[in-house]
């Protein structure tokens, strides 16, 4: 396939083991009656897990060959990014600062323990809104250039074209384990951010010549933004790749109404997917990204879409160091439904 060829060509670094595993869920799988999936880079080996050290392993490539000594990204205060940009910059000898949203789950716990037990230098900003960072983000990095530093700013969720190679390569190795289980999936589910792993998967599968449905759901934007910057990924992750950008795109949907009121609420249907993953199968989602993934599906699944022995691919981003942040809001929970 030439997308794996011509990613080759394109410098990495090493940040995590790989592949994660691709698991077939027996219990889940037997209580909704589909065969269920679920690609595990909650696994990878970089400070509790997730989608980023694969995102990372391409960007941070780029900065190291333009000299950067120094990391600067931003995001939430129970930012996942923030922590794996932290573990990334130890990992690889940098300078580390992340620019935080001061919100409601800045308690140090879940991630934000983490960035300080890593060092990073932690800036605090009093917005609810972590998209609105960029400007405090580059003023440090400006600051940074002034002492003499070379800062690289990574942006939030540390989407950028190069980073979203990383997802490419994701999903050649989520092929590959396919294909050595034999198994072709009906319909792939995946978290919508920025877009930049549902805008790669999605390539890297078309490019494969797959073509089953695939679904988005958003955790945090309306759907006009989210197609927006699916168009915005799609080009520039061509252009490196060279791919024609007018290649079809195949069946998709996108979902807003998982999300909740903002970015990060604990939705009850988000909530209660956690519960139902835990309980079947012992495996932790969060109420921030997966939780609402999984939520999606089960949606759909009781709207009737999924039954009969439908093959399944959900992709667990990570995100769990969440949950510690949310414990009042899962106690919370597990009263409700009568378990605490
Ligand atoms: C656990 C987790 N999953 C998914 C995402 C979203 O990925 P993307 O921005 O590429 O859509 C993030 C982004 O921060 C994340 O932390």
């Amino acid at each position: 396939m030439k997308i794996e060829e011509t990613l080759q060509h394109y410098p990495k670094e090493n940040l995590t083991r790989t592949p994660t595993p691709l698991q077939h869920l027996p219990h889940l799988s037997a209580e909704l009656d589909v065969n269920f999936y679920l690609k595990r880079d909650d696994l990878t080996d970089l400070a509790l897990g997730g989608d980023k050290p694969r995102k990372l392993e391409y960007e941070i490539a780029q900065a190291k060959a333009k000299g950067a000594d120094y990391l600067v990204t931003t995001g939430s205060a129970q930012s996942n990014h923030a922590r794996l940009t932290t573990a990334a910059a130890r990992r690889l000898g940098l300078d580390v600062a992340v620019v935080l949203s001061h919100d409601q789950y800045h308690a140090i716990q879940g991630n934000l323990l983490t960035v300080y037990l890593m060092g990073a230098r932690v800036e605090m900003i009093s917005t609810e809104d972590h998209w609105d960072l960029e400007e405090h983000a580059l003023k440090l990095v400006a600051e940074l250039k002034a002492e003499g530093r070379k800062p690289h700013y990574i942006p939030v969720s540390g989407t950028t074209p190069h980073s979203c190679l990383g997802y490419i390569s994701g999903a050649l190795e989520t092929l590959k384990q396919l294909k050595e289980q034999n198994v072709v999936p009906d319909a792939v589910y995946l978290p919508f951010g920025t877009g930049g792993i549902f805008t790669a998967m999605l390539l890297a599968f078309r490019e494969a010549g797959f073509e089953m449905p695939f679904y988005g759901i958003s955790v945090n934007r309306s759907l006009d933004k989210c197609f927006a910057n699916l168009d915005k990924w799609w080009g520039a992750l061509c252009e490196l790749l060279e791919v024609d950008p007018s290649r079809p795109r195949g069946e998709y949907h996108l979902y807003e109404e998982f999300i909740g009121r903002e970015y990060g609420d604990p939705t009850e249907a988000g909530l209660d997917a956690i519960l139902t993953m835990a309980t079947a199968e012992g495996i932790l989602l969060d109420p921030v990204y997966s939780g609402k993934v999984f939520s999606g599906f089960l949606a759909h699944h009781a709207q009737g879409q999924w039954r009969g022995g439908q093959n399944i691919l959900m992709l667990h981003s990570g995100g769990v160091p969440a949950i510690f942040a949310y414990a009042d809001v899962l106690k919370a929970h597990l009263q409700k439904r009568g378990r605490l």
